[in-house]
């Protein structure tokens, strides 16, 4: 672990640091105007949502690295205190790179980055045509973090309007593969929140039993992952053990090892099929020719399989029945 003290490192390196573990930041693509009213377009992605009533966003224009001078940007919102904020698609992100550049005070971003702008419903500046996902913004509170080169304008601002395009819908959801939306990470990097980037995770639907009540042989195991054991631990009360291992005592003697079985474990685990990789380890055990130490790998095995399946309840069962005294219990031979 290397352990950074900021107070004895120089700002650039303090700015790429941060920037590389607060990552993956939204961008947020700000169209302002001046007193005159000249439109500006730039992204920040120090920005963020931080509350829905009212609906509150921050971005923040930092003083500029070089010579501690303010951003367009943040002079034209303290000076009329309306912007829009864009949402930044894959298709988009090459334009506010280019958007990005340093262009004079009154220098309109819109034409320089080839964006199209769209009329606003109650601030002035337009929002960009190109977004799925416009907002219209009013500043509440300006919070300047330092006033030096690097140092942070919190521009602490109320959604008054959202404006999202009919394709980025799903019915009523908003599909985010339909948005595309990028999002910057440390030094040149960006991500794309779309493909296997995406994955969902439902909320928790009560407190699980946490990790601290896992049976220590599971929550010890050297298979199951942080993620599997946090699945096992997310369940509203411990499995009954003894009613499992009455039920697999009476599924092990039924099974009739001279018939034919799923026969190859570690086939059927790599297939993702839980119950298949189960029947044919215990149609293994029971043949005798498995040490009690393999079995209980290969349970957990199973275990982590059927979590990867979703089935939750299938993997408590083998989790807990990779206890070597309970495996002990089931009929072999
Ligand atoms: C993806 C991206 C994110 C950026 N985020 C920020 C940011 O959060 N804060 C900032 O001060 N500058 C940020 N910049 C740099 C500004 O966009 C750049 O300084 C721009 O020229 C400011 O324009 P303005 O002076 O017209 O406001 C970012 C640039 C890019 C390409």
């Amino acid at each position: 672990m290397r352990t950074f003290d900021p107070k004895e490192h120089p700002v650039p390196f303090v700015h790429r640091l941060l920037l590389s573990g607060v990552a993956p930041r939204p961008i947020a693509l700000v169209s302002s105007m001046d007193e005159e009213g000249h439109v500006n377009l730039s992204p920040f992605s120090f920005f963020n949502a931080f509350g829905a009533n009212p609906p509150v966003i921050v971005v923040s224009p930092a003083y500029r690295g070089i010579d501690g001078t303010p951003k367009h940007s943040f002079e034209n919102i303290q000076a009329t205190k309306d912007f829009t904020v864009s949402a930044v698609s894959h298709a988009m992100v090459e334009q506010i790179s280019l958007a990005s550049s340093d262009y004079e005070r009154g220098v309109d971003e819109y034409v320089k980055a080839g964006f199209t702008k769209i009329p606003s419903r109650i601030v002035a500046p337009p929002g960009v045509a190109e977004s799925p996902f416009v907002m219209e913004c009013r500043l509440l509170h300006h919070h300047d973090t330092g006033g030096l080169p690097g140092s942070g304008n919190l521009m602490i601002a109320e959604v008054l309007m959202f404006h999202v395009k009919d394709s980025a819908f799903d019915g009523e959801r908003i599909d985010p593969r339909r948005l595309d939306l990028v999002a910057r990470m440390g030094y040149n990097w960006y991500c794309r929140a779309n493909g296997h980037a995406l994955f969902e995770l439902p909320k928790p639907r009560h407190a699980g039993i946490g990790f601290d009540v896992l049976p220590s042989f599971i929550r010890e195991s050297d298979v199951l992952t942080g993620s599997q054991l946090a699945r096992l631990a997310s369940v509203q009360e411990l499995p009954d053990a003894d009613t499992i291992l009455e039920r697999w005592k009476e599924d092990v003697a039924a099974i009739d090892t001279a018939e034919p079985h799923p026969d190859d474990f570690e086939i059927e685990r790599r297939m993702g099929n839980a119950h298949h990789a189960l029947l044919a380890l215990l149609a293994e055990w029971k043949t005798g020719s498995l040490d009690t130490a393999t079995v209980t790998r290969r349970l957990q095995h199973c275990a982590a399989v059927a979590l990867k399946q979703g089935d939750v309840t299938f993997a408590w069962e083998c989790a807990l029945m990779s206890l070597p005294q309970r495996l002990a219990e089931l009929p072999r031979g």
